[in-house]
């Protein structure tokens, strides 16, 4: 029996000190679900299914399994679906992003520990695609990602209606008097009306583009709808594309590379997409140690031109974005400046894949890069005294009128702060002010929630105020938009130099620059720093994951993944420990 080959059942057996025993024992059980002998002799592909009653994101994958199955089945593997964590991410308290290095842990460890050749990975919904990715990528078996697909459009009025610009489009016309409480209510039940995930370029779909140009993806599958025929096509062909990658193994570490990597931060910029995939991208990159420097970035940014004319930073959808040619047709317009020769799921190389016909491009919704939206990036990385390792703006959703600007800073101390405060038509504050928000980063007890988008103070909405600068180290929704300076490193729960901000400093802002400097001499900032306590409850005195992630939660700038996530230098630390 020992000599049988260690794949399907048989691979990572359960140790009982006895072997064969522990073959005989699986197979048994493994039979109780009315297996024959012949299909537990096939090589096994895991699913791992997020499907939650908590992520109305994930509500079709019932469906979209079957078709998975189907395509595993047609490969000649047996599918094994396996729940992990799942996260709908407006379910999530005290945020999603603490929890994504805690699925991306799941997904890791049950890939290792259960017995499959290989994987393909049901997400979509903003954190599960990075969980799942940082995932596979510290497993490192054959892994394939399959995306929910964006939600469809709906309708109020002659308006089209799409999660979740819309969303805070219409609060914020609430918020100043412009929708009337009646009105609001309706929109409520037609903003999110079919399966799928946020029909805007926001984190979802931002990411679903990064997993198809690093290659995890199958080619053409990161913008279809999520309730399209194709969806489920998709899905048969990435259940097939799995079971093929059995006899013809690529693990992430030969797809997720520097050059793929670099490849996926140009999408970003061209794509005007969300600011999170900047903190998933250096997650996922950082499970092969491979660094993503801000730095970097920048210098992509000035070279890339933003192509993709969606919302939050355009004004069109995701399911334009699919008939309009979808990833394709951006890979296509950039091809001069892309890695060709990085690989995918299907051993193809990104220049073989870019040699096919593209056939019809939408170019009012995909730019020619001769004739882009933008002649550079829509995300800028600033840096200075008030941010020395970092922040981001996302300058293609932005105002630019307010993009050189030196201001006055009314501060918020804390996320309860800015909720007591900022409707209080006492507080002083102007449209030229710069809003600040402190101890919103990952250290905090808010575990860097999407605050970033601080709500314009009703005195100045109400009086048609529809952007200002606001400043902070919590992370901003995808599909949000406004002069928004985010992710500042270190953090202010750290003793960044965010904390030692109060009302009335000076902030100057230098979008051309690449700068955000608070304008106060270092004597004082000593003497503040001196006198500053961090204003959070000690790791020490916490319990559980609350304890972990309070301990080990990295800086943006380092993706805020957990320190002993990331790879052990001289360790293989891979599923390749499971054949053994
Ligand atoms: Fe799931 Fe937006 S809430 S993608």
């Amino acid at each position: 029996m020992t000599d049988q080959p260690k794949q399907g059942l048989a691979r990572g057996l359960t140790n009982y000190g006895d072997r064969d025993f522990s073959i005989y024992l699986r197979r048994s059980f493994a039979s109780s679900m009315g297996y024959s002998q012949e299909v537990l002799k096939k090589p096994i592909v895991g699913i791992a299914n997020s499907f939650s009653g908590f992520n109305s994101c994930h509500r079709h994958f019932p469906e979209l399994l079957e078709a998975v199955k189907r395509g595993v089945l047609l490969g000649g593997g047996l599918p094994v679906e396996f729940p992990t964590i799942s996260l709908g991410e407006v379910y999530l308290s005290p945020t999603s992003l603490k929890f994504r290095n805690l699925m991306s842990m799941d997904t890791e460890e049950m890939i290792r520990a259960q017995p499959m050749d290989a994987v393909v990975l049901m997400g979509g919904c903003d954190k599960t695609v990075p969980a799942q990715l940082m995932g596979a990528a510290s497993a490192d078996l054959p892994a394939v990602q399959l995306v929910a697909g964006p939600m469809m459009t709906s309708r109020h009025g002659e308006e089209r209606l799409g999660a979740c610009t819309d969303c805070r489009r219409f609060w914020g016309k609430y918020r100043a008097n412009e929708v009337s409480a009646q009105e609001i209510n309706q929109i409520e039940g037609r903003l999110a009306t079919t399966a799928g995930t946020c029909a805007v370029m926001g984190t979802a779909s931002t990411m679903a583009c990064i997993a198809e140009t690093l290659g995890m993806s199958l080619p053409g599958t990161a913008a279809i709808p999520a309730v399209h025929a194709d969806r489920l096509r998709a899905g048969e062909a990435s259940g097939l594309a799995a079971a093929r990658m059995i006899s013809n193994p690529i693990r992430p570490s030969q797809i997720i590379t520097a050059k793929s990597v670099e490849n996926a931060m140009r999408v970003l910029l061209a794509l005007g997409g969300s600011t999170n995939a900047v903190i998933h991208l250096t997650a996922v990159a950082g499970r092969l140690g491979i660094p993503v420097s801000l730095e970097r970035l920048n210098a992509l940014s000035d070279t890339t031109p933003v192509l993709v004319n969606l919302k939050p930073a355009g004004s069109d959808y995701m399911e334009d974005f699919f008939h309009a040619g979808g990833m394709g047709a951006v890979l296509r317009e950039l091809k001069p400046l892309l890695h060709l020769d990085t690989i995918s799921v299907t051993g193809e190389t990104l220049g073989d894949r870019l040699e096919v016909d593209p056939g019809y491009v939408d170019h009012r919704i995909i730019s020619r890069a001769s004739e882009p939206l933008e002649p550079q990036g829509g995300l800028v990385a600033l840096f200075g005294n008030l941010a020395p390792r970092g922040a981001i703006l996302k300058r293609a959703a932005a105002d630019k009128n307010l993009f050189e600007k030196e201001g006055r800073a009314v501060v918020f101390n804390s996320l309860e702060d800015l909720a007591n405060r900022v409707d209080d038509p006492d507080l002083e504050i102007t449209a030229d002010d710069f809003m600040v928000l402190q101890n919103a980063g990952p250290k905090s007890a808010s575990g860097m929630p999407e605050a970033g988008y601080l709500p314009i103070p009703r005195k100045l909405s109400e009086t048609g105020v529809k952007d200002m600068v606001r400043i902070s180290d919590a992370r901003m929704s995808g599909t949000a938009f406004g002069t928004i300076v985010l992710h500042i490193a270190p953090e202010s729960a750290a003793g960044g130099p965010l904390a030692l901000v109060r009302t009335g400093d000076r902030i100057r802002l230098s979008v051309e620059e690449k700068r955000i400097e608070l304008l106060v001499d270092d004597a004082e900032l000593e003497r503040r720093r001196a006198a500053w306590q961090p204003g959070i409850v000690p790791p020490e005195e916490r319990r559980g994951y609350d304890r972990l992630y309070a301990t080990e939660v990295l800086q943006a700038d380092e993706g805020c993944d957990f320190g002993f996530l990331q790879p052990v230098v001289g360790h293989a630390g891979s599923a390749k420990e499971a054949e053994k």
